[in-house]
């Protein structure tokens, strides 16, 4: 029984994982035009909310690895290299002219620009050192970098979302 769970568990985060490379692969990618109408403002926060909710899993599904003791190694490698991937990505997912609709987002993403780079920078920093603690295989080092992680996106979250 224990073990079905966690084999789900552990392919639904591989689903995420990969989920999350193609979503960075296929992005409307419009953060470089001028002009945006409203469904291409609407695809843009959609997008970045979906990126946003694979993050939210991959961490859940990592919190689940740690805590059961599932995983220490070569398992958690996946989660890890699909935070360090989307974590250089993320002002891009917030490009000028999106900060009205259903978003979440606030005003303080566009009109506080660096500092939001620099929380993005700091979440990227620790996305990377969580990816090489996880490649060394200390085990207090994972669980270190992966709360300092959890922190990074909660500092975000504090100051620009709603
Ligand atoms: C640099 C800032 C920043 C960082 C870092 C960041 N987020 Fe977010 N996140 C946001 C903002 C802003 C929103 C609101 C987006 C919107 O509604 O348009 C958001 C939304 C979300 C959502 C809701 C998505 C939805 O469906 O509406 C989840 C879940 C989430 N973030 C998880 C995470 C996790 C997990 C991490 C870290 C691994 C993280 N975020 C890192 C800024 C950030």
């Amino acid at each position: 029984m224990m073990r079905t769970k966690k084999t789900t568990r552990l392919s639904l985060a591989l689903t995420g994982a990969l989920a999350l490379g193609g979503l960075l692969a296929t992005g409307p990618g419009i953060a470089h035009s001028q002009e945006q109408s409203g469904g291409e403002v609407e695809a843009a926060i959609k997008y970045r909310q979906s990126v946003m909710s694979v993050l939210g899993g991959v961490m859940g599904t990592t919190v689940g690895q740690l805590r059961d003791g599932i995983a220490y190694g070569p398992e958690l490698q996946p989660m890890a290299e699909a935070l360090a991937a989307a974590s250089g990505d993320i002002p891009a997912l917030f490009p000028e002219g999106t900060g009205e609709g259903e978003t979440d987002a606030l005003p303080a993403v566009w009109e506080e620009r660096e500092a939001f780079e620099e929380a993005a920078a700091t979440f990227d920093e620790q996305a990377r050192a969580f990816a090489e603690a996880v490649a060394g295989g200390e085990r207090a080092e994972i669980f270190q970098s992966f709360r300092d992680l959890g922190e990074a996106c909660k500092s975000c979250h504090e100051d620009f979302r709603d």
